[in-house]
């Protein structure tokens, strides 16, 4: 298990330059407020312990984000009852989804047809808000952008991969995705459909490129799943060029609260979606962690932060409950 050594932290966030006095009192604070409330996935009480805790220490916004989470998959009004009947029954987590089930199995995922979202992904959004400041940057230092070569690690379906490139407007050939063989819903039959060359990442966990291959490399909603990160990490410090950047997209989480429903999260995927249903205490590793702690991390595996910035499209998605963000890293 990766764990931050928290002496090391806080001697970088009290050194950092970077960071304001404020800034560098809270983010102190938010580590040591740790493990106060949270239960883990196998306790199968973490629907409760989050709504019962907010509920009493009255957090407002922490009530709409686990709202938020079950409207996505049963819709608002059902999802308000919901909570209600959590809190009022204290209800196991694995009876919480079987309910889930049982709504959507009767009334299909509910989508909210007025969301702003359906005017584009977030992602979409951010992709092309990047690729105009990529597109800057390729100017100023006179780089021919039919010679970009890109590689997406833990690429998954792949969606993402065509979408990024896209809109960096990457030539198709310059594509090159890689992942492990098998990953919850992803196989090696959806890995050997992809529409951009593939690379299985080796056995021991190496890239399988050589030394300043690439100039963009991107880690979507992955590196919080990687066991050995500093080695996944030194990897990626090897492959790509001088000049290079990593954009990486994570879920910026700070308290018990974020952790917890994130692990919700992935429970309701892999329940209600990948129709894991054998053992809904049992998942892939996953560890989170916080803006500061993945700069910390990157800064450690000798690279530099860039630029970072939050995912939403508009105001009311401010309080999305999955918190992502991305952040940009230059090699040292
Ligand atoms: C939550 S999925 C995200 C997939 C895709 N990037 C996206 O955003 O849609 C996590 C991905 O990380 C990959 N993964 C997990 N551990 C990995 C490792 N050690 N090296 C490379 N990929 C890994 C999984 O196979 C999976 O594709």
């Amino acid at each position: 298990m990766y764990l931050i050594d928290k002496k090391k932290y806080f001697d970088w966030i009290n050194s950092n330059k970077f960071l304001t006095g404020c800034q560098k009192k809270v983010m102190i604070y938010l580590r040591k407020q740790l493990e106060k409330i949270y239960v883990n996935r196998q306790s199968n009480k973490q629907f409760y312990t989050y709504i019962e805790n907010a509920y009493k220490s009255e957090k407002i916004l922490i009530i709409a984000k686990i709202i938020l989470l079950l409207q996505k998959f049963i819709g608002y009004k059902k999802a308000v009852n919901l909570v209600s009947e959590i809190k009022k029954n204290k209800m196991t987590d694995t009876e919480v989804l079987k309910i889930m089930e049982k709504t959507i199995s009767e009334k299909g995922i509910k989508r909210n047809s007025n969301d702003v979202y359906n005017l584009c992904s977030s992602y979409k959004y951010v992709f092309e808000s990047l690729a105009l400041k990529y597109k800057d940057y390729i100017k100023e230092n006179n780089i021919d952008i039919k010679k970009i070569i890109y590689l997406d690690i833990g690429c998954g379906n792949g969606n993402k991969t065509l979408m990024f490139s896209k809109s960096i407007g990457i030539e198709k050939e310059n594509v090159n995705g890689t992942d492990i063989k098998s990953w919850g819903p992803y196989d090696t039959a959806l890995h050997s459909s992809h529409q951009f060359n593939f690379k299985y990442v080796k056995e021991d966990g190496t890239l399988d490129y050589p030394d300043n291959s690439f100039d963009i490399i991107t880690c979507f909603l992955m590196l919080h799943h990687v066991e050995k990160l500093d080695f996944l990490l030194g990897e990626i410090n090897r492959v790509l060029k001088p000049s290079g950047r990593v954009i990486i997209i994570e879920h910026d989480c700070h308290d018990d609260y974020d952790k917890m429903i994130l692990e919700i999260l992935h429970k309701c995927f892999e329940y209600l979606k990948d129709k894991n249903n054998d053992d809904v205490s049992n998942s892939g590793y996953s560890s989170y962690h916080n803006w500061a702690e993945w700069d910390f991390i990157f800064d450690k595996n000798n690279f530099t932060y860039v630029k970072s910035n939050y995912i939403f499209i508009n105001l009311e998605h401010s309080t999305r409950f999955d918190n992502i963000y991305y952040a940009i890293y230059a090699k040292k």
